[in-house]
Order: structure tokens, then C-alpha cells, then sequence
């Protein structure tokens, strides 16, 4: 089944580790993953075993939002060209769609494939972070590439893709925290780990998220009293601290079948709880959420900042689906690609 899994938490709660040892377990299983690093502190390259000179090396696809437009525009004629595209447009008829499985031009651009004891997986990467991203200019937003991506993708089955992300007002602002089929919360067992599960959860009830907490950093009966009591039936399962973690920080990663027992089991259970959300699919949901997120984005910055109405943008008797056609064949995808290399030139130049 392909599922789109979210990682978010506190800082320092464990995002990283645990988005990377779930993308470890999935690759040992033979699934294609696309990772994909949209967190504050980009640390999942390290995370998934790249040094820092190849960390370092990754395509930001925050840098690569021309090219990424025009290819996801396609042929659609609500969308006359990438600058009247902002991170919440929705797709439409004309629009290309993407796939895990599938080679694009976006991929070529923005993803890397890395190497894991147990397969191979595509990751991608939003860029650092600076300081005028974590402020209110929405429109500078490096998440807007992985958003883009999100509401283009059509997942079949059997794939995933695994994002590493804060729990921040940008992704609540834009509609990011609505595009997952489940939201993992990594909480530590102390009063601020909780805090920001109880923010996520305000935000997601109105919106069909699925949040499960993941109790990260539990040692023993206390702390897991701790998080059952704060978060109730939403604790899914917990995480002691980990020698192989340890060792992998210290840059000597044990080959992966060597992680603990009981963490292997905790990963196990989170796919389980991942693939189980599979029929809860409402892609006409999903539709309507991008339109509903895109049209308050418009409203209150986009518009101003692109000077057009951007409602028109909304292609109304359109829903996102897995069997829907592509836009291989539209008229413009040479013209695309063409850009797509200028614009990859000009970023690495
Ligand atoms: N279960 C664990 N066992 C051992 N060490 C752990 C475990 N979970 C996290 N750590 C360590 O705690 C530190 C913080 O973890 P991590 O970087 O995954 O958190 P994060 O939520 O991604 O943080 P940030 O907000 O900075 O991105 C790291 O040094 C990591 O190795
Ligand atoms: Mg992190």
C-alpha cells in the first residue's frame, strides 16, 4: 500500500531518528520509500547514513521551485505559467501528476538515491532552513516544494512515502499537516513533549488527521504512565533509547538487522498502523482540503503577492485519484524539461 507518513514533534524529540529507522525498516522489507527531509534542522541525510560532504552535496528542492512547477502545470490552462503558481495550488485537468515508483523530471532534479543495508530509497530535501522561512512570509516558505509534491502525488500501492518535519504554524498555515495518512507525534515523556501533541491534535480535529503518538526516550513504568495519561488510546507504541542509535551517531551504523528487539517490533507496529489507515482513503477528501487550504492562502496573501485571483486556479470537477490519467502527452512537456535543466544549471552553478 502506498501511505504518506508524517514524522513531527518537539525539537530534539527524535523526528530524525525515528523517520530514519522507519525508512530503514521499510527498504529491508523491499517497499520503495521516498524520503523526504522538510524539517528545521536537516539532519535525515546524516541520519540515513551520508557523510557530510554527500549531505551537503543534496539537491534543495526549496531551490528548485521554478522547474518544479512548471513540470506539475503541465498542460493545465488555469495555471498560465509558474509564477502564478503558489505552494497550495491544486492540480487540475492538464496537470502532471507524479509517482513514487516513476522517473521525472522532478525526481532528476531534486532527489538522490541513497543506499541502505536493505534496499535502496529516493530522498529528497526542502534545503536549509534561515531565518526569513520561520517567520510569516508564506510565499518564502521552503516546505512549499514538498507541499507541491504531496498535492501532485498519486501513491499506489505497496509504496510509501516518509516525511521528516516540525510541527510548525507553516505546515498548519498551509494545510501541509492534512496531506498524511497518518501523522507519527514523537513525544519524549515530559510536559512539553505532550504540549505539542495537544497543539497538533486541536489543529487536526476538524481535518480527518490521523495522530498516533510515538513515546520516544521511554525508560520504564513511569514514563510510560506518564504518556498514557496525557495522550490516552493515541499512545501507539514506545521507544527505549537505543545502543545501535548510538552507534550509528558515532558514525559506525551496525549493519541494520542488529537494531534491539524491541525496537524492531515498535517499527513494525508503526507500519502496521500505517498500512491499516490505507482504507480510510477519501481522495475526494483530499481534493477538497488542497482547494479549501489553497483558497484561504489566496485570500490572505497570495492574491496581493501574485496579483491575480487565484480561486480561478481551482479546476472544480477535478479529484486527485490513483487511476487518474496522466499529462505525459500534453502539449509543453519538452518546453518543461528544457526549463527544468536551466533552472537545475543555474541552482548548482
Ligand atoms: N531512541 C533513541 N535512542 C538513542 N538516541 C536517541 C533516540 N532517539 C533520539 N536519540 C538521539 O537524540 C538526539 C535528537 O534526536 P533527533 O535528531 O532524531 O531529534 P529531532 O526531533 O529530529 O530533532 P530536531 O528537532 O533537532 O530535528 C539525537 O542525538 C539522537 O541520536
Ligand atoms: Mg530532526
Amino acid at each position: 500500500m502506498n501511505m504518506k507518513i508524517a514524522f513531527v514533534g518537539k525539537g530534539g524529540s527524535g523526528k530524525t531518528t525515528l523517520s530514519s529507522l522507519f525508512i530503514r525498516h521499510l527498504a529491508t522489507a523491499g517497499a520503495p520509500v521516498v524520503a523526504i527531509d522538510a524539517d528545521i534542522n536537516q539532519h535525515l541525510g546524516a541520519a540515513l547514513g551520508l557523510d557530510e560532504a554527500e549531505a551537503a552535496a543534496l539537491p534543495a528542492m526549496g531551490d528548485r521551485l521554478p522547474l518544479i512547477k512548471d513540470w506539475l502545470r503541465g498542460s493545465n490552462p488555469r495555471i498560465p505559467s509558474a509564477e502564478a503558481m503558489i505552494k497550495t495550488t491544486p492540480p487540475g485537468t492538464g496537470s502532471r501528476l507524479l509517482r513514487v515508483r516513476e522517473d521525472n523530471p522532478v525526481y532528476d532534479a531534486c532527489a538522490r538515491a541513497v543506499e541502505l543495508d536493505g534496499g535502496a530509497v529516493r530522498l529528497m530535501v526542502t534545503g536549509p532552513f534561515t531565518d526569513a522561512d520561520l517567520g510569516v512570509a508564506c510565499y518564502h516558505s521552503k516546505t512549499g516544494a514538498v507541499e507541491l509534491y504531496l498535492n501532485h502525488l498519486v501513491d499506489g500501492r505497496d509504496e510509501y512515502v516518509v516525511v521528516d518535519m516540525t510541527a510548525g504554524s507553516d505546515s498548519f498555515a498551509s494545510g501541509m499537516f492534512t496531506r498524511f495518512d497518518i501523522t507519527f507525534l514523537v513525544a519524549e515523556p515530559t510536559r512539553k513533549g505532550v504540549s505539542v501533541y495537544r497543539q497538533y491534535k486541536e489543529y487536526a480535529r476538524d481535518f480527518g488527521v490521523t495522530l498516533k503518538v510515538v513515546g520516544n526516550k521511554v525508560q520504564g513504568q513511569d514514563d510510560l504512565d506518564f504518556l498514557r495519561a496525557e495522550v490516552g488510546d493515541d499512545l501507539l507504541v514506545t521507544v527505549g533509547h537505543s545502543d545501535w542509535v548510538r552507534a550509528m551517531e558515532k558514525g559506525r551504523p551496525p549493519r541494520f538487522e542488529l537494531l534491539e528487539d524491541a525496537n524492531r517490533r515498535a517499527l513494525q507496529v508503526l507500519r502496521a498502523a500505517a498500512d491499516a489507515t490505507y482504507g480510510l482513503r477519501d481522495w475526494e477528501r483530499y481534493t477538497r482540503q488542497m482547494v479549501h487550504f489553497h483558497l484561504k492562502n489566496a485570500q490572505s496573501w497570495g492574491n496581493a503577492r501574485t496579483g491575480a485571483d487565484l480561486a480561478e486556479q481551482v479546476d472544480p470537477g477535478f479529484v486527485l485519484r490513483e487511476d487518474a490519467p496522466g499529462a505525459e502527452d500534453a502539449p509543453g512537456a519538452e518546453g518543461a524539461r528544457g526549463a527544468g535543466r536551466a533552472a537545475d544549471t543555474v541552482a548548482t552553478a
